[in-house]
């Protein structure tokens, strides 16, 4: 229970890896909001969690809604002290299919989402002169290149620099910013394509796919002991990102 007397929002935390952020805050003792556009999922989670937890209606790329969410959180909870920039969709579509139209969309959510959060709250944590801790969620499609999701890539990228340049200006504040890289994990997101990972994985150190807990876990670390980290890159990606092995025939 260290995290009680904290407030904690996670955007989409209504379901997948964002769920299992919103139990292990819970579980800490933090009373987390669970910010999302499916009300169904997020007040249910809520239910679940007896008192731990509230569900906000909350569009990410909507910065009138973020200052209704933030007034609200304060009122009724306390300034936040942890913030999780986790809701994101993922888009398939090479450069030469994809459209302006979901291109935007996808940056609008994945990206301009964790600014509006960052530049809506990190004021709220500056003013309640605690610190806090801001998580944002990249992907190992932010690390290196794959093909067939230019606009997902190209916001899991930029998603590691808005969390370098936060992490420099939020410093003096006592707020760390931090950046985590998921690989593949078996959530709603990744259910159409499940058979997909089921192939990637082979080529990665650890092969198999990875549990929302096991993320969980990796949050909790960040938001309670990484005391001295900041702006950097956390990998939770079966060693994905580490290389590949040769295959037999090669050697
Ligand atoms: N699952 C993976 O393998 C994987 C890998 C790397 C990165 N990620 C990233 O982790 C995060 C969570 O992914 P997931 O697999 O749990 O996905 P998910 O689709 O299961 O959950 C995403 C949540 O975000 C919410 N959301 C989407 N758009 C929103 C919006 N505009 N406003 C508010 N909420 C919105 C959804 O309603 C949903 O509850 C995403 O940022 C994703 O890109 C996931």
């Amino acid at each position: 229970m260290r995290l009680a007397g904290k407030t904690a929002i996670v955007t989409g935390g209504a379901r997948g890896l964002g769920e299992a952020y919103v139990r292990v805050l819970a579980e800490e003792g933090a009373h987390v909001v669970i910010a999302d556009v499916l009300e169904d999922e997020g007040r249910a989670l809520a239910a679940d969690l007896v008192g731990q937890a509230s569900f906000v209606r909350l569009e990410v790329t909507d910065q009138g809604q973020w200052r209704a969410l933030l007034a609200d959180v304060v009122t009724n909870h306390g300034a936040p002290y942890i913030l999780i920039n986790n809701a994101g969709v993922h888009s398939f579509g090479t450069v030469l299919e994809d459209t302006y139209t979901n291109w935007r969309r996808v940056q609008d959510i994945n990206l301009n989402g964790p600014f509006l959060g960052i530049n809506t709250v990190a004021p709220a944590m500056v003013a309640a002169g605690q610190g806090g801790v801001i998580i944002n969620i990249s992907s190992t499609c932010g690390i290196i290149g794959y093909g067939d999701q230019a606009a997902y890539v190209a916001s899991k990228w930029a998603t590691r620099g808005l969390t370098k340049a936060a992490a420099i200006d939020l410093a003096p504040h006592g707020i760390r910013v931090h950046v985590v890289v998921p690989g593949p994990f078996a959530t709603p997101m990744t259910a159409p394509f499940h058979g997909v990972l089921t192939e990637l994985v082979k080529s990665q150190p650890v092969q198999r796919i990875g549990d929302p807990a096991e993320a969980g876990r990796l949050i909790r670390y960040l938001v309670l002991d990484a005391t001295y980290s900041t702006g950097s890159e956390f990998f939770i990606d079966g060693g994905a990102m580490t290389g590949v092995s040769l295959p037999d025939a090669a050697k």
